[in-house]
């Protein structure tokens, strides 16, 4: 059965995107009795459309996908309004999913501090394909009376005797913060531990999470509302991590009565990529000890001023990120392309600095940094320059749809890593340490010509596509 009804032109290659519709969180991400789950933030209906439900796609290699259908609906009271973003726990032999149910009363509210209902829900499964009985663990009833209704995206771990729970939250100081809660049983949650920040940051902090990495304790999450700049929080809503100091460990103790306070310096911290379409990122460990990450190659539609018009013309809009490994250098997280890609790569071509016409669509292409300049244009679309200190991702004409310059600030890029993926970008600096994500537009598909200057040894690779299965997919 062939989902995919009109031609389109814009269809990513080596991305996860949706069938049809509207797509956006990674949600549920684990490994389980052998596939990698990879649900998501789904509205089959249309690329605009406002159900969510939890799609959910399988892989036994991040090569070969298979669209499962749909894993959870908000078919119940306690998501009556959609089935929201959440995480996935198999650390005790099952598939279990922690999600926000949420609901929207009818009636005149703000849907702020009135008219919505916030409930952690939870569910099992066996297989990873069947789900149990939907439970309700918490209601807005159950979080701190100076809370908004807006609290949600819970992600669980387990670490020594407890399991951990976190939840992103807006206060009605409008103060982003994560609520940190702990159990014994994963029914049972008590709170624990509130984390904000001193500073003005931001009135809502979305989507945490929280984890080990080569030896430090990580939190990401993401802050809507942060005073933009020239270098940093360029987009409407930001997401990035604090690397918590050792004193700073979240609390591991279910005795104490007092729920703890953590204020996090906004200063500390680090946005994880400066492109235009990145947010609502999520981890997960796969058997090999990786730690990786998928985030939404994309952001709300709030206070934005660019658009993805071409393909919600051809019924999608979003996509994830490529899954990216995690890694602490230097006291510096670093995100890098999962090896698995490397297996898309074909007909390997070593570039000089120069113009060339690429047949392709797709490639991954690598360069070291020479000159005291470095630039890569791809067409008349994009240019990608870095020069005394700023490193630059400038749309030269309208392949951006509204999408402009987006700047980091870069001592020195000793290397270079762009991914192109039909109408998707990633571009990785020094190993990872910078990521820009952003949607593209370019007028001719087929063909690529790119320019480079100030660029060293240079590789590039065209890219085969994945293969994904949606032979389940929604009519
Ligand atoms: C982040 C987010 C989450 C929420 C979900 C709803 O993009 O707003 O906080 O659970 O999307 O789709």
């Amino acid at each position: 059965m062939n989902l995919i009804k009109k031609k389109q032109k814009y269809r990513l290659k080596f991305h996860l995107m949706p069938p049809k519709g509207w797509m956006n969180d990674p949600n549920g991400l684990c490994f389980y009795k052998g596939l990698y789950h990879v649900f998501f933030q789904y509205a089959p209906s249309g690329p605009c459309a406002y159900e969510r439900y939890w799609g959910h796609y399988t892989s036994s290699d991040m090569l070969n996908w298979k669209y499962e259908g749909i894993a959870v609906k908000s078919d119940c009271p306690w998501d009556a309004n959609g089935a929201f973003s959440g995480c996935g726990f198999t650390d005790d032999g099952v598939m279990e999913l922690f999600y926000t149910g949420n609901v929207e009363e009818e009636g005149e509210y703000d849907y702020i501090h009135a008219g919505r209902g916030s409930n952690v829900i939870y569910l099992q499964s066996e297989d990873g394909f069947c789900f149990g009985d939907k439970k309700l663990l918490l209601t807005n009833k159950d979080y701190p009376s100076d809370y908004t209704c807006h609290v949600r995206d819970p992600k669980v771990w387990k670490e020594g005797d407890f399991y951990h729970m976190v939840l992103g939250g807006r206060k009605n100081s409008d103060r982003g913060a994560i609520l940190h809660y702990l159990s014994r049983n994963k029914i049972e949650w008590v709170l624990k531990e509130e984390i904000s920040s001193t500073d003005d940051f931001g009135f809502m902090w979305e989507c945490p999470d929280v984890f080990e990495l080569d030896g430090k304790t990580v939190l990401m999450c993401c802050p809507q509302g942060v005073k933009r700049g020239e270098y940093q929080f360029q987009n409407p809503h930001q997401a990035g991590y604090w690397m918590l100091p050792k004193d700073t460990a979240l609390v591991r103790d279910l005795t104490q009565d007092k729920i703890r306070e953590i204020n996090l310096e906004a200063a500390s911290f680090v946005e994880l990529d400066k492109g235009f379409d990145f947010y609502a990122p999520q981890t997960f460990m796969v058997p090999d000890g990786r730690r990786i990450l998928y985030g939404w190659g994309g952001v709300s539609e709030m206070d934005r001023e660019y658009n993805n018009a071409p393909i919600i013309e051809e019924g999608w809009q979003h996509s994830l990120t490529v899954p990216r490994e995690l890694h602490i250098e230097k006291g510096l997280l670093k995100q890098w392309p999962v090896k698995e890609l490397e297996a898309l790569r074909y007909d390997e071509e070593v570039l000089e600095n120069g113009t060339v016409k690429l047949s392709t669509d797709a490639f991954d292409l690598e360069a070291s940094v020479t000159g005291e300049a470095v630039s890569i244009q791809l067409g008349e679309d994009v240019l990608l320059d870095w020069n005394e200190g700023i490193f630059t991702l400038r749309f030269l004409n309208e392949s951006g749809c509204g999408r402009k310059i987006r700047k980091a600030e870069i001592e020195k890029p000793h290397h270079l890593r762009v991914l192109k993926d039909v109408s998707m970008l990633e571009i990785y600096i020094n190993g990872g340490e910078y990521v820009f994500t952003t949607r593209y537009f370019p007028e001719d598909t087929a063909y690529t010509r790119l320019t480079l200057q100030g660029c060293g040894k240079t590789t590039l690779w065209k890219m085969k596509a994945m293969e994904v299965d949606l032979s389940n997919g929604e009519q």
